[in-house]
């Protein structure tokens, strides 16, 4: 079986095609950007739809596959920006008629887990899942003898921001630019720790106080740049790592996956890697390919739950837990 993906939620539109063995034939994508605006929903509808069928050509062409392999579209329904989400629906709809193809709508929150537990070669991961939206602590169901994919459950997650967010927000304040996440690593090695509001509730996290307090340091010139921002992330890692490792001891599992954009900081790895380490536990990430988003994961999350999804437009506040 050949799966082709597109992913369409955010600035990416990625199309990936993967076969039911979970080998990637190709992963192609297209992000829109721009230097000061931000994100402007219908400017990136319009980005997909203008690079749609030079990234369909270029995925088959380095698939070395054609319409006539592909076996079922799937497509990323959510969560996502309204706009932009109904355009990749409208796009991958297209092709599906002119191809007779059936579509398989997807979580785009699952397909990032699901593609690290494939590269990983993982059995039964506690997932952390933290991206500019989302921090999530996550495990799946897996029952004896199950044939279908398990329901995923939200074991603890941010009560108001997610870390990613908080990140560029500090970021912003220190006008570092966006995303701010990378340059406040660089800022962090040459910084001190000053203490900041740590709030773990049961197996939840919130960041906004940490993010008040960071400010008002800022602002009354209190702190060096360098100072919060390796305070900033050893407290918010350390809140993640926390939850993780109760997240851990609780379910009994053995081994841990971070997966979204801010596991791209060393230092956060270095902290969930000592944990798991002290525990008996493996730590485990994703590669930077598979890591941002692109259509490899959507396709194979489309194979996993090809039985149980279909053609179901889009649904922009679609949780992991939901499906
Ligand atoms: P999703 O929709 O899947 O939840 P997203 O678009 O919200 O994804 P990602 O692309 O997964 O987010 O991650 C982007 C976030 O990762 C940004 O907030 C960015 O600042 C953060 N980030 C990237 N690199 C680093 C880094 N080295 N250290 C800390 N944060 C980082
Ligand atoms: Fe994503």
């Amino acid at each position: 079986m050949i799966i082709l993906g597109c992913e369409h939620t955010a600035h990416t539109f990625g199309i990936g095609i993967v076969t039911d063995k979970g080998k990637i034939l190709a992963n192609v994508k297209d992000s829109y950007t721009s230097k000061d605006v931000g994100m402007i929903p219908h400017e990136i509808a319009e980005h997909h739809e203008k690079c749609s069928e030079r990234i369909l050509k270029e995925a088959l062409k380095s698939a070395k596959v054609e319409w006539k392999d592909i076996d079922f579209i799937a497509y990323s329904a959510g969560p996502g920006l309204d706009p932009v989400l109904w355009r990749g629906y409208t796009i991958v709809s297209k092709w599906a008629k002119e191809n007779q193809k059936k579509l398989v709508g997807v979580n785009h929150c699952c397909s990032h887990l699901s593609i690290g537990k494939l590269w990983n070669k993982m059995k039964d991961p506690v997932y952390l899942y933290v991206s500019g939206v989302n921090t999530q602590v996550i495990v799946q169901e897996s029952k004896k003898g199950q044939k279908k994919e398990g329901k995923y459950h939200v074991l603890g997650e941010t009560l108001d921001i997610g870390l990613g967010n908080m990140l560029d927000k500090f970021g912003r304040i220190l006008d570092l630019g966006f995303p701010a996440g990378p340059r406040m690593e660089q800022l962090a090695k040459k910084g001190k720790y000053i203490e900041l509001p740590y709030i773990v509730k049961g197996m939840d996290v919130s960041f906004s106080g940490l993010l008040t307090k960071a400010q008002q340091l800022f602002e009354r010139t209190q702190a060096s740049k360098e100072d919060l921002c390796f305070s900033l992330q050893e407290t918010a890692f350390a809140m993640c790592a926390e939850v993780a490792e109760r997240a851990l001891a609780h379910s009994g599992k053995k081994e841990l996956l971070l997966v979204g954009g801010v596991g791209a900081n060393k230092r956060f790895c270095e902290m969930l890697n000592l944990m798991c380490k002290e525990r008996g536990a493996t730590f485990y990430q994703v590669p930077m390919d598979l890591a941002g988003d692109q259509g490899a994961m959507i396709a194979w999350e489309g194979y996993l739950r090809r039985d149980s999804y279909g053609d179901m437009e889009v649904n922009p506040h679609w949780r992991a837990d939901e499906v």
